[in-house]
């Protein structure tokens, strides 16, 4: 089967999406696909031949002219982390060409790709807290007295479409706000601004196949800096992540049950990671995000959270790919 396997993006999260890439692209079994990398960038849609030049891809029906043969593909495993392969972009262009692709669908992954909209969606699921938080637009007027009135610092601000923390901030005083806000408005035309929980991270990943959902071993992620920020992310000794989570065993069923309340009610395809925080205190679960394109380079949670399982991540990966297909 000939399966592209796209990767790069418009965002600043191209170069972990590439390191994703590498890894999906390592273990997917050669032997049952024919696998097209497609680095998808504004510049073009390219594929590099084993000769090494490179080959643009026709946008009309996705297909590729290698030396003269037209090749047409079987499905695709999106690994692009922000837009255009996380926010639904891609998933609604495959839709129409009817070529099946690993990843939720497009409502899915636009909803869940926006923290703002998705937060208020999950808030009137009522199966998890959604901390108290404020949406603002770049071309509406805001007021940074009235946002500092409904929530009580410390906040986060981050663009509302985003990734990897990049152009998040944490305000502890009401004069960082508005820097935090400019310096979102940077990366994205919408912020989020929500209430600092403080608690515990835990992360969770999973996906359905053949009717089963499958729940990985949860991981909780201690940061030794103010927050899980990109440096935090991806520098590797910076952050404890420990798989699976210390604990309790009652915590970790709450956890379970409402990451597989909210795959099922956000009519979730393929791999998503849900994240919360366990507030320190009350014990209450808090709803963080829901990633529907979890980062796959070799030490990211998923990849961590597979090998934990004791599965290879040559079955998750060739596991997500033929569901996809059926
Ligand atoms: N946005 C990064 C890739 C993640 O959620 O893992
Ligand atoms: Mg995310």
């Amino acid at each position: 089967k000939n399966i592209a396997l796209v990767a790069g993006g418009y965002s600043g999260e191209y170069v972990i999406s590439v390191q994703s890439a590498v890894t999906i692209e390592k273990n997917l079994d050669s032997s049952k696909y024919a696998i097209y990398k497609i680095i998808i960038t504004r510049e073009g849609w390219h594929y590099t031949a084993a000769d090494g030049s490179i080959l643009d891809i026709d946008k009309n029906d996705f297909s590729l002219t290698v030396s003269g043969n037209k090749i047409k593909f079987d499905a695709v495993f999106i690994g692009i982390h922000g837009t255009p392969g996380e926010d639904g972009r891609l998933q609604g262009y495959f839709e129409m060409l009817g070529i099946p692709y690993t990843s939720c669908g497009m409502v899915t992954s636009a909803l869940t790709f926006n923290k703002s909209f998705c937060n208020k969606v999950v808030a009137a699921l009522n199966v998890v807290n959604v901390s108290k938080s404020e949406h603002i637009f770049r071309d509406q007027p805001y007021d940074t007295t009235a946002i500092l009135q409904q929530l009580r610092l410390p906040v986060f601000v981050k663009p509302a479409e985003g990734g990897s923390s990049i152009g998040m901030s944490k305000v502890k005083t009401a004069e960082e706000l508005q820097p935090a806000i400019e310096k979102a408005f940077k990366e994205d035309s919408q912020v989020l601004i929500e209430e600092f929980i403080k608690g515990r991270e835990l992360t969770i990943g999973m996906y359905r196949a053949n009717g089963t959902l499958t729940q990985l071993p949860i991981t909780e992620i201690v940061s030794s800096k103010e927050f899980f920020d990109y440096e935090a992310k991806y520098t590797p000794g910076i952050t404890n992540e420990i798989t699976p989570a210390p604990i309790s065993e009652e915590l970790a069923n709450l956890i379970r049950k409402t990451a597989a309340a909210l795959y099922d009610k956000l009519n979730c395809k393929g791999i998503a990671r849900a994240d919360f925080i366990c507030e320190e205190g009350t014990g209450k679960l808090f709803f963080l995000e829901i990633n529907t394109m979890p980062g796959q380079s070799e030490n990211s949670l998923v990849p961590q959270q597979v090998r934990a399982a004791g599965k290879t991540l040559q079955e998750f990966y060739g596991t997500l790919l033929e569901e996809c297909m059926k």
